[in-house]
């Protein structure tokens, strides 16, 4: 099984770190969204698209790479994100990126997320909230659930 994860993480790396994580266990490699070619995306059976909340919105730079790509079949895709607030229905990040994805014929299968630490505004002054967001019951989460999207895909136990 042949997985890549794509991830922008521009403020602490809290995205990254989660990226990494999932990799070690999809045997992936975490690349950034200028360094993807659209069309070598189809030797992929598994892709992850995962950012960092900025703005109430994931980075312009994932959403401009899923513009970019052509239209796949066969390819399952998740995605993931850190945030400084708690995630609330109303606030769906995953929905908007998940149609973007289903519209180029991806098979979106899940959607991981977890708090991050931020000091972005007003909360820089107070030292920030979430401070060692990730954690590690964080991270184990995100291992835990790339093991069941490489289940889900059928993939044999890769890396760790
Ligand atoms: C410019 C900026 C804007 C942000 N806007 C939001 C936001 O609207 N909602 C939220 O929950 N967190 C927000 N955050 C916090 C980040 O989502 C959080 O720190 C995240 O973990 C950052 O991931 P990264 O370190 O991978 O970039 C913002 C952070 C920055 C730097």
């Amino acid at each position: 099984m042949k997985s890549l994860i794509v991830c922008v993480s521009t403020s602490h790396g809290n995205t990254r770190r989660v990226a990494e994580r999932m990799a070690e266990v999809l045997g992936a490699e975490v690349v950034e969204p200028e360094s993807v070619d659209p069309e070598a995306l189809r030797q992929y059976d598994l892709v992850g698209f995962g950012s960092g909340i900025y703005y109430m919105a994931v980075d312009d730079r994932l959403r401009k790479l899923i513009r970019r790509l052509p239209d796949v079949a066969d390819i399952r895709a998740f995605t993931f994100f850190t945030s400084g607030a708690r995630g609330i229905p109303l606030l769906n990040y995953h929905k908007p990126v998940r149609k973007r994805l289903e519209a180029k014929g991806f098979e979106v299968i899940g959607s991981f997320s977890c708090r991050g630490f931020d000091t972005v505004g007003p909360f820089g002054f107070i030292g920030g909230i979430n401070r060692g967001r990730p954690n590690d019951h964080d991270l184990d989460r995100a291992a835990a659930f790339a093991a069941h999207m490489r289940k889900r895909v059928g993939g044999s136990a890769a890396a760790s």
